[in-house]
Protein backbone atom coordinates (compact mmCIF):
# COMPACT_ATOMS: atom_id res chain seq x y z
CA UNK A 1 0.00 0.00 0.00
CA UNK A 2 1.54 3.57 -0.75
CA UNK A 3 2.32 5.51 2.03
CA UNK A 4 0.45 8.59 3.21
CA UNK A 5 1.96 11.45 2.10
CA UNK A 6 2.63 14.79 4.30
CA UNK A 7 3.16 17.75 3.23
CA UNK A 8 4.13 21.27 5.02
CA UNK A 9 2.30 24.53 3.74
CA UNK A 10 3.69 28.05 4.88
CA UNK A 11 2.17 31.92 3.85
CA UNK A 12 5.27 34.14 3.51
CA UNK A 13 5.59 38.00 2.38
CA UNK A 14 2.88 40.57 2.91
CA UNK A 15 -0.38 39.30 4.17
CA UNK A 16 -3.57 39.51 1.78
CA UNK A 17 -7.18 38.72 2.29
CA UNK A 18 -7.94 35.00 0.95
CA UNK A 19 -4.82 33.33 2.32
CA UNK A 20 -6.71 31.23 4.69
CA UNK A 21 -9.03 30.41 1.92
CA UNK A 22 -6.42 28.79 0.40
CA UNK A 23 -4.93 27.10 3.21
CA UNK A 24 -8.25 25.82 3.31
CA UNK A 25 -8.36 24.46 -0.19
CA UNK A 26 -5.19 22.95 -0.02
CA UNK A 27 -6.16 21.21 3.16
CA UNK A 28 -9.27 19.69 2.53
CA UNK A 29 -8.15 18.27 -0.69
CA UNK A 30 -4.90 17.04 0.85
CA UNK A 31 -6.61 15.71 3.88
CA UNK A 32 -10.39 15.07 2.92
CA UNK A 33 -9.95 13.86 -0.54
CA UNK A 34 -6.49 12.73 -0.92
CA UNK A 35 -6.05 11.29 2.84
CA UNK A 36 -2.68 13.31 3.33
CA UNK A 37 -1.42 14.71 6.59
CA UNK A 38 -1.03 18.05 6.19
CA UNK A 39 1.17 20.63 8.94
CA UNK A 40 1.65 24.43 8.68
CA UNK A 41 4.85 26.08 9.38
CA UNK A 42 4.24 29.71 11.41
CA UNK A 43 5.84 32.77 10.28
CA UNK A 44 6.57 32.31 6.54
CA UNK A 45 10.17 30.46 5.76
CA UNK A 46 11.40 30.97 9.60
CA UNK A 47 9.18 28.02 11.10
CA UNK A 48 10.60 25.54 9.13
CA UNK A 49 13.93 26.77 10.77
CA UNK A 50 12.70 27.03 14.02
CA UNK A 51 10.26 24.77 14.02
CA UNK A 52 7.22 26.24 14.79
CA UNK A 53 4.68 23.90 13.20
CA UNK A 54 0.80 23.71 13.58
CA UNK A 55 -0.95 20.78 12.67
CA UNK A 56 -3.79 21.02 10.52
CA UNK A 57 -6.72 19.03 10.96
CA UNK A 58 -10.46 19.32 10.64
CA UNK A 59 -11.02 21.27 13.05
CA UNK A 60 -8.35 23.65 12.53
CA UNK A 61 -9.47 23.72 8.82
CA UNK A 62 -13.15 24.71 9.47
CA UNK A 63 -14.20 28.53 9.61
CA UNK A 64 -11.43 29.98 8.08
CA UNK A 65 -13.10 30.93 5.07
CA UNK A 66 -13.88 34.11 5.26
CA UNK A 67 -11.00 34.96 8.24
CA UNK A 68 -8.72 37.76 6.81
CA UNK A 69 -4.70 37.54 7.39
CA UNK A 70 -3.42 33.77 7.28
CA UNK A 71 -3.68 31.53 10.82
CA UNK A 72 -0.35 30.41 10.02
CA UNK A 73 0.93 33.91 10.38
CA UNK A 74 3.84 35.74 7.94
CA UNK A 75 6.87 37.28 7.53
CA UNK A 76 9.92 38.41 4.56
CA UNK A 77 12.48 36.24 6.16
CA UNK A 78 14.37 34.25 3.15
CA UNK A 79 15.46 31.25 3.44
CA UNK A 80 19.38 32.28 1.80
CA UNK A 81 19.44 35.69 4.27
CA UNK A 82 17.48 34.89 7.47
CA UNK A 83 18.44 37.17 10.49
CA UNK A 84 19.26 34.70 13.63
CA UNK A 85 20.75 35.96 16.80
CA UNK A 86 21.41 39.28 15.25
CA UNK A 87 23.14 38.24 12.08
CA UNK A 88 23.04 37.17 8.49
CA UNK A 89 22.81 33.46 8.27
CA UNK A 90 21.86 31.30 4.90
CA UNK A 91 19.49 28.97 6.34
CA UNK A 92 18.88 26.81 2.87
CA UNK A 93 20.57 23.90 4.30
CA UNK A 94 18.84 23.64 8.10
CA UNK A 95 15.79 23.65 6.06
CA UNK A 96 16.29 20.93 3.39
CA UNK A 97 17.39 18.82 6.96
CA UNK A 98 13.93 19.94 8.56
CA UNK A 99 12.05 19.29 5.99
CA UNK A 100 13.61 15.24 5.62
CA UNK A 101 13.40 15.23 9.73
CA UNK A 102 9.21 16.62 9.63
CA UNK A 103 9.20 13.61 7.17
CA UNK A 104 7.42 16.05 4.42
CA UNK A 105 6.64 14.43 0.94
CA UNK A 106 5.95 18.46 -0.21
CA UNK A 107 5.76 22.16 1.11
CA UNK A 108 3.46 24.46 -0.21
CA UNK A 109 4.40 28.34 -0.45
CA UNK A 110 1.61 30.86 -0.75
CA UNK A 111 2.97 33.98 -1.55
CA UNK A 112 4.05 37.08 -3.73
CA UNK A 113 7.26 37.78 -5.82
CA UNK A 114 9.40 37.25 -3.49
CA UNK A 115 8.28 34.01 -2.45
CA UNK A 116 8.13 32.25 -6.04
CA UNK A 117 12.27 32.99 -5.87
CA UNK A 118 12.44 31.50 -2.78
CA UNK A 119 10.42 28.50 -3.90
CA UNK A 120 12.90 28.01 -7.06
CA UNK A 121 15.85 28.44 -4.52
CA UNK A 122 14.33 25.47 -2.33
CA UNK A 123 13.38 23.64 -5.33
CA UNK A 124 16.77 23.88 -6.40
CA UNK A 125 18.38 22.60 -2.94
CA UNK A 126 16.13 19.53 -4.34
CA UNK A 127 12.54 19.73 -2.52
CA UNK A 128 9.69 19.16 -3.70
CA UNK A 129 7.97 22.45 -3.66
CA UNK A 130 4.78 24.00 -5.21
CA UNK A 131 3.35 27.39 -4.52
CA UNK A 132 0.61 29.60 -5.25
CA UNK A 133 0.18 33.60 -5.69
CA UNK A 134 -0.93 35.85 -3.43
CA UNK A 135 -0.45 39.62 -3.48
CA UNK A 136 -2.76 42.69 -3.43
CA UNK A 137 -0.41 44.26 -6.41
CA UNK A 138 -1.67 41.68 -8.42
CA UNK A 139 2.08 41.68 -10.01
CA UNK A 140 3.34 38.15 -9.99
CA UNK A 141 4.16 36.60 -13.61
CA UNK A 142 2.52 34.27 -15.47
CA UNK A 143 -1.00 34.18 -13.78
CA UNK A 144 -3.96 36.02 -14.51
CA UNK A 145 -4.11 37.24 -11.18
CA UNK A 146 -3.38 36.81 -7.75
CA UNK A 147 -5.35 36.38 -4.33
CA UNK A 148 -5.93 39.55 -2.35
CA UNK A 149 -6.06 41.83 -5.38
CA UNK A 150 -9.85 41.27 -5.75
CA UNK A 151 -10.55 42.37 -2.30
CA UNK A 152 -8.15 45.00 -2.19
CA UNK A 153 -9.70 46.82 -5.18
CA UNK A 154 -13.12 46.19 -4.33
CA UNK A 155 -11.87 48.06 -0.81
CA UNK A 156 -9.94 50.67 -2.82
CA UNK A 157 -12.96 51.36 -5.02
CA UNK A 158 -15.41 51.85 -2.14
CA UNK A 159 -12.69 54.04 -0.95
CA UNK A 160 -12.68 56.48 -3.68
CA UNK A 161 -16.42 56.32 -3.90
CA UNK A 162 -16.21 57.90 -0.56
CA UNK A 163 -13.75 60.38 -1.07
CA UNK A 164 -15.87 61.75 -3.87
CA UNK A 165 -18.61 63.26 -2.05
CA UNK A 166 -16.39 64.71 0.70
CA UNK A 167 -14.71 66.42 -2.57
CA UNK A 168 -17.45 67.71 -4.52
CA UNK A 169 -18.90 69.16 -1.02
CA UNK A 170 -15.46 70.69 -0.29
CA UNK A 171 -14.42 71.73 -4.01
CA UNK A 172 -11.08 69.75 -2.79
CA UNK A 173 -8.48 67.90 -4.88
CA UNK A 174 -8.31 64.52 -2.61
CA UNK A 175 -5.06 62.80 -3.11
CA UNK A 176 -5.40 59.01 -2.42
CA UNK A 177 -2.92 56.89 -2.50
CA UNK A 178 -3.46 53.55 -2.95
CA UNK A 179 -0.74 50.15 -2.50
CA UNK A 180 1.77 48.99 -5.07
CA UNK A 181 5.22 50.35 -4.82
CA UNK A 182 5.98 48.80 -8.45
CA UNK A 183 2.98 47.80 -9.96
CA UNK A 184 -0.06 49.80 -10.44
CA UNK A 185 -2.81 47.29 -11.35
CA UNK A 186 -4.50 48.18 -7.90
CA UNK A 187 -4.52 52.06 -8.41
CA UNK A 188 -5.50 51.77 -12.26
CA UNK A 189 -8.44 48.96 -11.35
CA UNK A 190 -9.60 51.32 -8.59
CA UNK A 191 -9.44 54.69 -10.24
CA UNK A 192 -11.20 53.30 -13.29
CA UNK A 193 -13.73 51.70 -11.33
CA UNK A 194 -14.05 54.58 -8.90
CA UNK A 195 -14.15 57.01 -11.45
CA UNK A 196 -11.12 58.75 -9.86
CA UNK A 197 -10.30 61.80 -12.37
CA UNK A 198 -6.47 61.40 -12.06
CA UNK A 199 -4.58 57.78 -12.14
CA UNK A 200 -1.13 57.92 -11.54
CA UNK A 201 1.07 54.39 -11.77
CA UNK A 202 4.76 53.45 -11.37
CA UNK A 203 4.89 52.23 -15.02
CA UNK A 204 3.39 55.43 -16.57
CA UNK A 205 5.84 58.55 -14.81
CA UNK A 206 3.59 61.95 -14.74
CA UNK A 207 3.81 65.39 -15.04
CA UNK A 208 2.55 67.53 -12.36
CA UNK A 209 1.82 70.36 -14.54
CA UNK A 210 -0.33 68.32 -17.04
CA UNK A 211 -2.26 67.05 -13.89
CA UNK A 212 -2.72 70.72 -12.85
CA UNK A 213 -3.67 71.47 -16.21
CA UNK A 214 -6.37 68.34 -15.96
CA UNK A 215 -7.66 69.71 -12.54
CA UNK A 216 -7.61 73.71 -13.91
CA UNK A 217 -9.83 72.13 -17.17
CA UNK A 218 -12.51 70.70 -14.74
CA UNK A 219 -12.84 73.73 -12.96
CA UNK A 220 -13.26 75.52 -16.09
CA UNK A 221 -16.44 73.48 -16.93
CA UNK A 222 -17.58 74.17 -14.09
CA UNK A 223 -16.18 71.20 -11.63
CA UNK A 224 -14.13 72.45 -8.94
CA UNK A 225 -12.98 68.96 -7.18
CA UNK A 226 -10.94 66.60 -8.28
CA UNK A 227 -10.22 62.68 -7.34
CA UNK A 228 -6.23 61.83 -8.08
CA UNK A 229 -5.76 57.80 -7.41
CA UNK A 230 -1.92 57.27 -7.12
CA UNK A 231 -0.21 54.32 -6.42
CA UNK A 232 2.52 54.12 -4.11
CA UNK A 233 5.41 53.98 -6.33
CA UNK A 234 4.54 56.21 -8.69
CA UNK A 235 6.83 58.87 -9.70
CA UNK A 236 7.58 62.05 -11.78
CA UNK A 237 9.42 61.99 -14.82
CA UNK A 238 12.42 63.71 -13.35
CA UNK A 239 12.28 60.81 -10.47
CA UNK A 240 11.98 58.03 -12.60
CA UNK A 241 14.78 58.84 -14.76
CA UNK A 242 17.62 58.09 -12.22
CA UNK A 243 15.64 55.46 -10.38
CA UNK A 244 15.84 53.71 -14.01
CA UNK A 245 19.14 54.14 -14.52
CA UNK A 246 20.12 52.00 -11.10
CA UNK A 247 17.10 49.23 -12.62
CA UNK A 248 19.11 48.75 -15.28
CA UNK A 249 22.23 48.93 -13.34
CA UNK A 250 20.81 46.12 -11.52
CA UNK A 251 19.91 43.83 -14.25
CA UNK A 252 23.06 44.62 -16.07
CA UNK A 253 25.60 43.72 -12.92
CA UNK A 254 28.35 41.47 -13.64
CA UNK A 255 28.65 40.30 -10.22
CA UNK A 256 27.69 40.80 -7.00
CA UNK A 257 29.56 43.78 -6.06
CA UNK A 258 28.07 45.86 -8.93
CA UNK A 259 24.22 44.30 -8.24
CA UNK A 260 24.59 45.15 -4.32
CA UNK A 261 25.30 48.99 -5.18
CA UNK A 262 22.44 49.27 -7.34
CA UNK A 263 20.59 47.77 -4.86
CA UNK A 264 21.85 50.32 -2.10
CA UNK A 265 21.46 52.80 -4.49
CA UNK A 266 17.92 51.89 -5.41
CA UNK A 267 17.34 51.93 -1.46
CA UNK A 268 18.33 55.45 -1.28
CA UNK A 269 15.69 56.47 -4.18
CA UNK A 270 13.14 54.56 -2.47
CA UNK A 271 13.65 56.55 0.65
CA UNK A 272 13.99 60.05 -0.84
CA UNK A 273 10.31 58.96 -2.50
CA UNK A 274 8.81 58.36 0.88
CA UNK A 275 6.82 61.07 1.66
CA UNK A 276 5.61 61.76 -2.23
CA UNK A 277 1.96 61.77 -2.41
CA UNK A 278 1.99 64.52 0.66
CA UNK A 279 4.54 66.44 -1.60
CA UNK A 280 2.44 65.71 -4.83
CA UNK A 281 -1.09 67.03 -3.23
CA UNK A 282 0.63 70.61 -2.56
CA UNK A 283 2.36 71.17 -5.64
CA UNK A 284 -1.40 70.70 -6.75
CA UNK A 285 -2.59 73.12 -4.51
CA UNK A 286 0.10 75.55 -5.73
CA UNK A 287 -0.77 74.94 -9.04
CA UNK A 288 -4.34 75.11 -9.57
CA UNK A 289 -5.42 77.17 -5.94
CA UNK A 290 -7.72 74.31 -4.96
CA UNK A 291 -7.34 73.09 -1.55
CA UNK A 292 -5.74 69.64 -1.17
CA UNK A 293 -6.17 66.89 0.90
CA UNK A 294 -4.69 63.51 1.18
CA UNK A 295 -5.82 60.24 2.33
CA UNK A 296 -3.39 56.94 2.52
CA UNK A 297 -4.99 53.94 2.40
CA UNK A 298 -2.57 51.81 3.80
CA UNK A 299 -3.17 48.79 5.47
CA UNK A 300 -6.68 48.82 5.58
CA UNK A 301 -6.04 47.48 2.05
CA UNK A 302 -4.75 44.18 3.25
CA UNK A 303 -7.46 43.60 5.83
CA UNK A 304 -10.49 41.70 6.70
CA UNK A 305 -12.59 39.68 5.09
CA UNK A 306 -11.60 38.06 1.58
CA UNK A 307 -14.28 38.94 -1.41
CA UNK A 308 -15.97 36.23 -3.10
CA UNK A 309 -13.64 36.48 -5.92
CA UNK A 310 -11.09 35.61 -3.25
CA UNK A 311 -12.41 33.04 -1.86
CA UNK A 312 -13.09 31.40 -5.32
CA UNK A 313 -10.06 32.13 -6.58
CA UNK A 314 -8.33 30.49 -3.63
CA UNK A 315 -10.55 27.55 -3.25
CA UNK A 316 -9.71 27.35 -6.83
CA UNK A 317 -6.12 27.41 -6.95
CA UNK A 318 -5.83 25.52 -3.38
CA UNK A 319 -7.66 22.74 -4.75
CA UNK A 320 -5.48 22.16 -8.13
CA UNK A 321 -2.42 22.00 -5.97
CA UNK A 322 -3.86 19.20 -3.70
CA UNK A 323 -4.40 17.57 -7.22
CA UNK A 324 -0.66 18.45 -8.21
CA UNK A 325 0.32 17.26 -5.21
CA UNK A 326 -1.38 14.11 -5.38
CA UNK A 327 -0.16 13.68 -9.52
CA UNK A 328 3.62 14.20 -7.86
CA UNK A 329 3.85 17.30 -9.93
CA UNK A 330 6.35 19.93 -8.16
CA UNK A 331 8.64 23.05 -9.27
CA UNK A 332 5.64 24.66 -9.88
CA UNK A 333 3.50 27.50 -9.01
CA UNK A 334 -0.47 26.78 -9.87
CA UNK A 335 -1.62 29.52 -11.92
CA UNK A 336 -4.53 31.14 -12.53
CA UNK A 337 -5.64 30.68 -16.53
CA UNK A 338 -9.53 32.26 -17.25
CA UNK A 339 -11.89 29.37 -15.54
CA UNK A 340 -8.56 26.70 -15.46
CA UNK A 341 -5.65 26.55 -13.63
CA UNK A 342 -2.23 25.73 -14.65
CA UNK A 343 1.09 24.24 -13.69
CA UNK A 344 3.92 27.05 -14.29
CA UNK A 345 7.52 26.08 -13.82
CA UNK A 346 9.04 28.24 -11.23
CA UNK A 347 11.90 29.42 -13.52
CA UNK A 348 9.64 31.08 -15.63
CA UNK A 349 7.62 32.94 -12.77
CA UNK A 350 11.15 33.79 -10.45
CA UNK A 351 12.64 37.06 -11.02
CA UNK A 352 9.90 38.63 -13.39
CA UNK A 353 7.38 40.99 -12.63
CA UNK A 354 3.79 41.29 -14.66
CA UNK A 355 3.85 45.18 -14.69
CA UNK A 356 1.19 47.23 -16.42
CA UNK A 357 2.09 47.42 -19.91
CA UNK A 358 1.46 50.72 -21.61
CA UNK A 359 -1.24 50.24 -24.16
CA UNK A 360 -2.94 47.47 -22.07
CA UNK A 361 -7.18 47.26 -22.43
CA UNK A 362 -7.33 49.21 -19.31
CA UNK A 363 -5.27 51.82 -19.66
CA UNK A 364 -7.02 52.80 -23.11
CA UNK A 365 -10.02 52.30 -21.23
CA UNK A 366 -8.75 55.02 -19.05
CA UNK A 367 -7.76 57.60 -21.65
CA UNK A 368 -10.81 57.13 -23.77
CA UNK A 369 -13.05 58.16 -20.80
CA UNK A 370 -11.26 61.47 -20.17
CA UNK A 371 -9.09 60.04 -17.44
CA UNK A 372 -5.87 62.05 -16.91
CA UNK A 373 -2.99 59.61 -16.63
CA UNK A 374 0.14 62.10 -15.87
CA UNK A 375 1.65 62.25 -18.90
O1 LIG B 1 3.24 43.44 -1.66
C1 LIG B 1 2.11 43.89 -1.05
C2 LIG B 1 2.35 45.23 -0.39
O2 LIG B 1 1.20 45.57 0.35
C3 LIG B 1 2.72 46.37 -1.32
O3 LIG B 1 1.62 46.92 -1.99
C4 LIG B 1 3.38 47.33 -0.39
O4 LIG B 1 4.22 48.19 -1.10
C5 LIG B 1 4.14 46.41 0.53
O5 LIG B 1 3.44 45.17 0.51
C6 LIG B 1 4.28 46.87 1.94
O6 LIG B 1 5.11 45.98 2.61
P1 LIG B 1 5.19 45.75 4.18
O7 LIG B 1 4.05 44.90 4.59
O8 LIG B 1 6.48 45.03 4.37
O9 LIG B 1 5.15 47.10 4.81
Amino acid sequence: MAQTKRIGILTAGGDSPGLNAAIRGVGKTALGFYGMEIVGFRDGFRGIVEDRRLKLDRATLAGILTVGGTILGTSRDKPHRMTIDGRVHDMTSVIVKNYGRYGLDALVCLGGGGTQKNALRLTEAGLNVISLPKTIDNDVAMTDSTIGFATALDIATETIDRLHSTAHSHHRIIVTEIMGHRAGWLTLGAGIAGGADVILIPEIPYDVHKIAEAIRRRSRAGTNFSIVAVAEGAMSKEDARPYNIAEARKEKARNQREKHEAKLELAALDARHTGNTLRLAKQLEELTRLESRVTILGYVQRGGIPSPADRLLATRLGSACGDLIHENVFGVMVASRGDRTEPVPLERVAGRRKIVPPDHPWVEAARRVGTCLGD
